[in-house]
């Protein structure tokens, strides 16, 4: 059969390392660039005028003037089920999740809701330029299957799993450690490398689970050793003092975790607003990433994270949106409020560190970044077209702007969905504005 060849021509940007250790040696930038895609994957990347000469005649090309193409926005940490109570009011994480949480992801136990909701999220996802997420479901396995058919239905790389929860939750939400285990496995065996689908093992957080829970969650990851870890990790100080008193012989929150071996290279942990010097030098040994949710962490009143330190100790971060609990399902606005956050705390995000948190980043932070990330020759051609002229204010904001890093900046400052002109899949078009 022959080669499918395409090519997309904009301004292009994308990251080899990080720029807090690389600086300028971190990204490759072409004011006028050429991607070509051969067979849904990257083929080459560079400046447009070399580049144009080399391809076949035939080769139709989708030129966005006024535009950049990054690689898709990776989301380290989001919840499907909570797509329809994103928004509510009032409320801190223990009683959030009481009040408005639990009841929403009971209507999950049917399948046909499960559905609907997967896909007006995964449209969502597309809109907002994000092609990969560590997603949760509910305890239902019927959530994840729903999940999973509608991904794959797209061509999406995804990872997911089923809600482990046995307490601390309404009695309609609860599995047992075996029922659990149990449920878990058979999803594995159904949904985990099929196509661009990978499974997480999803205990909610250590509130929520028994230590006989937590001990199955470590024995799948035993017996399937390339799936997944996803949970929550010290965001709310309520929270940290529930955990001391259901595990009073853990040495900290993440000790919990530790001893049931649930961590490694691909343990995510969403949130760690409130981590001591032991616990990030423990991520760090173990290879464990976080996930940073700005938006969540604002909205909940949950705390400020300290990504100066993660840097310090060499944790793998990536951003997470975390809906329903934050805000929006835009990396760019996540962005732009984990810069605030950052200002908080008396520190910077540059513009560059905030899109390689949201493409190299996150493909690392979730042990994917020999596939997913940035424009390798190889890699699977997931990317995003953006629009610096999305909005009139964007538009005359950025009109006399030559300087990339400053445009970048405009566009978590001011972007969101409507900066996306268009997201494409395994080289696609999947979302066109
Ligand atoms: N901790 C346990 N469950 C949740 C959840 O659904 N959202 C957030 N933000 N934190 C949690
Ligand atoms: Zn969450």
């Amino acid at each position: 059969m022959s080669d499918t060849i395409t090519a997309v021509r904009a301004a292009l940007l994308h990251f080899t390392a990080d720029p807090a250790s690389a600086g300028d040696q971190a990204y490759q930038y072409y004011p006028d660039g050429l991607l070509i895609i051969k067979n849904g994957y990257i083929d080459n990347a560079g400046p447009a005028e070399q580049m144009l000469p080399l391809l076949p005649e035939s080769v139709s090309i989708n030129h966005y003037p006024n535009c950049l193409i990054t690689p898709g926005f990776i989301d380290t940490h989001i919840h499907y089920p909570q797509t329809g109570m994103i928004a509510s009011y009032g409320e801190q994480l223990l009683d959030w999740l009481e009040k408005y949480t639990f009841p929403a992801e009971k209507a999950f136990a049917d399948p046909s809701h499960a559905e609907e909701v997967a896909e007006v999220f995964l449209n969502e996802l597309l809109r907002n330029g994000t092609t990969t997420a560590l997603v949760f479901g509910t305890v239902h396995p019927e959530s994840v299957d729903a999940f999973f058919s509608q991904a794959q239905r797209r061509c999406l790389r995804m990872i997911a799993g089923k809600v482990m929860m046995d307490r601390q939750a309404p009695e309609y939400l609860l599995d047992t450690p075996e029922s659990s285990y149990q449920q878990s496995k058979t999803l594995i065996e159904r949904w985990h490398q099929q196509d661009r689908l990978l499974y997480a093992v999803t205990p909610r957080f250590a509130i929520t689970s028994s230590k006989e829970q937590l001990a199955k969650a470590g024995q799948l990851l035993q017996e399937f050793p390339d799936v997944y870890l996803h949970t929550h990790l010290s965001e709310n100080t309520d929270e940290i003092e529930l955990i001391k008193q259901l595990f009073p012989d853990a040495k900290d929150y993440l000790d919990v975790y530790d001893t049931h071996q649930l961590l490694g290279s691909r343990s995510v942990f969403a949130h760690g607003v409130h981590l001591c010097d032991h616990q990030c030098q423990r991520l760090a040994e173990t290879g464990s990433a976080l996930s940073f949710c700005p938006s969540s962490n604002l909205f909940l009143g949950s705390g400020l994270f300290d990504l100066a330190k993660m840097e310090k100790y060499g944790v793998k971060v990536g951003m997470g949106t975390d809906v329903g609990g934050g805000t929006s399902f835009s990396l760019l606005q996540t962005l732009g409020d984990g810069y605030k956050v950052n200002q908080l705390k008396g520190q910077q995000l540059s513009p560059l560190k905030s899109f390689y948190l949201a493409t190299l980043g996150g493909a690392k932070a979730l042990n994917l970044d020999s596939k997913i990330g940035n424009f390798t020759k190889g890699k699977e051609a997931d990317f995003v077209v953006l629009d610096y002229q999305a909005t009139p204010l964007i538009k005359y904001r950025l009109q006399h702007t030559t300087d990339i890093a400053e445009k970048l900046f405009v566009l978590t400052t001011l972007g969101d969905d409507r900066a996306v002109a268009a997201t494409y899949i395994m080289g696609q078009l999947a979302y066109q504005r």
